[in-house]
């Protein structure tokens, strides 16, 4: 198999490449299994012609993947024609030769082009001359942030490709350039299923494309175990111009796939009817989550009245104005520090974040009036429990007198048209956060120990009253333990 040998280069090569490289670039190579799964996933084709995509081919594992699989037998094309793309010199040295090596296969016609994916890509599209004749893609894109006023954000504006990634870029003109039935697997980051940036890559997806298949590895970095990407990783399959069907998830451990969970979804598990911001859950069974199982819960942050913000004070900008030791004419500033507890501790004097801003015309449209908010963290780490852990301040938390509050941006802050909440709604929200069910409904959606507003926005919710009599009990059991909020939850919702 020459993907053994693709493979062996890989493992020669990229330890050779600097890691700053590495990340400049995206270029994180397939692993064979991973690359040889890839390939086993496309269905059987009664094509005699097939044309073969990959773009950012790198060392080409996967064009080697998908050839072996057609040379093994596995389709039945009579003639296979295969573009790869890859603009780095280093690199294209090792695919030319490794593509070399299926000369002996007449059947076979192989291009390398040896230019930017992205800007060729766009031109063509803009000039009216892309192909839009590839029958299958199989992709590995590079992973990395657009920049504003970058070529590739100009090119990819010129034709109404909105996204902020190096690898959503990919996969929105891999789709724009396959035939109608044409079948895109694509291994990408899972950041592009909920994030709010993400919204128009997954608009241009779901229109243009029926999403077939999805694999998830259960642990993290499983599929890059050679490389530290720490990144959540999944195999999407798409069909170009496809009626949108049941969606195939498949679940592994890590890429021996030895343990493969093969469960078929309707599509309203995997974007949810009614969900404007058309987020792509990932069920790994067939049972429902337990708020999915729930007919009380079916609430937006906008039915009961209730904002979800970022909080708004970007600390750098107002670095001037930030005071360790809280003095006269400031107002209590709020990091996660200050939220490592079940309650507020505040000010933690021994840390080397900020306890206090100073109220003034630069500050005060970044503060909120002093009142009880419930507040859930950004960030959490990979080691804990949860990813959803939520606390209330309250005015109790700060000296008499305080009026205004500085939220800082690492966490998000539930609040009633930038003010506070009533007491008891503020309390209930931070209970309803702290359940079992949540932290399992956001896990359906996003791989991220990051939590945003968006994601908190997309969630379904109890009804107002029922939040505020969880937040009565909550109030007064604030050492409640899981499986109390649990059962509470429970008895209140069924
Ligand atoms: C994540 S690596 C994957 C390589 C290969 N597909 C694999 O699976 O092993 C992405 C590759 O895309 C290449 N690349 C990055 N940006 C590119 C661009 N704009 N045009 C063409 N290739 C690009 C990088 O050099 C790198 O080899």
């Amino acid at each position: 198999m020459l993907l053994d040998h693709a493979d062996q280069i890989r493992r020669d090569v990229s330890p050779k490449i600097t890691p700053k490289k590495k990340s400049q670039l995206g270029q994180f190579m397939t692993p064979a299994p991973v690359a040889r799964f890839m390939a086993a996933m496309f269905p059987p084709s009664d094509l005699s012609l097939c044309r073969v995509l990959d773009a950012g081919a790198g060392l080409g594992a996967l064009t080697c993947a998908f050839l072996d699989r057609w040379r093994s037998g596995g389709f039945c094309f009579s003639r296979v024609e295969s573009t790869t793309y890859e603009f780095d010199e280093t690199l294209l040295v090792y695919l030319e030769a490794t593509l070399d090596r299926y000369a002996d296969q007449t059947n076979l016609t192989s291009r390398v082009v040896r230019e930017d994916f992205i800007v060729q890509t766009a031109l063509a599209i803009l000039e009216d001359r892309a192909p839009r004749h590839f029958t299958h893609a199989i992709l590995n894109p590079p992973y990395k942030k657009i920049n504003n006023g970058s070529q590739h954000r100009r090119a990819l504006s010129q034709v109404g490709v909105e996204t902020v990634n190096l690898y959503t870029a990919f996969v929105a003109l891999a789709i724009e350039l396959m035939a109608p039935g044409g079948i895109v697997v694509a291994i990408v980051p899972r950041s592009f299923c909920n994030g709010t940036y993400y919204r128009p890559f997954r608009e241009l997806m779901l229109s243009k494309t029926a999403l077939r298949a999805m694999h998830l590895f259960d642990s993290r970095s499983k599929a890059f175990s050679d490389d530290d990407v720490l990144q959540e990783n999944i195999i999407i399959m798409l069909e170009r111009g496809g009626g949108q069907g049941s969606v195939t998830v498949t679940t592994s451990t890590d890429d021996t796939f030895s343990d493969l969970v093969d469960i078929q979804h309707p599509f309203e598990r995997i974007v949810l009817p009614g969900d404007v911001e058309r987020f792509i859950h990932v069920p790994t069974s067939t049972e429902e989550t337990e708020l999915e199982q729930l007919p009380t819960v079916r609430y937006t942050l906008d039915d009961i009245g209730v904002r979800i913000s970022t909080g708004p004070v970007v600390d750098f900008r107002l670095k001037d104005h930030l005071r360790f030791v809280p003095e006269p004419g400031s107002a209590p500033i709020l990091y996660p520090i200050h939220f490592a507890g079940k309650s507020v501790t505040w000010p933690v004097l021994e840390s080397k974040k900020a306890n206090a801003i100073m109220v003034n015309d630069d500050t005060r449209r970044w503060l909120m009036p002093n009142g009880f908010y419930c507040v859930v963290r950004r960030f959490s780490s990979k080691e804990e429990h949860r990813r959803i852990s939520a606390n209330v301040i309250g005015p109790d938390d700060f000296p008499p007198g305080t009026e205004f509050l500085g939220l800082e941006n690492h966490v998000n802050v539930f609040n009633e048209k930038r003010r506070g909440l009533p007491e008891a709604l503020a309390y209930g929200m931070a209970a309803y956060m702290n359940t079992s069910a949540v932290d399992e409904a956001f896990r359906r959606f996003s791989g991220h120990t990051q939590v945003n507003a968006g994601d908190l926005k997309t969630l379904r919710y109890p009804s107002r009253e029922i939040l505020e009599e969880f937040g009565r009990w909550y109030l007064n059991c604030l050492n409640a333990s899981q499986d109390d909020i649990d059962q509470k939850f429970k008895a209140m919702t069924a």
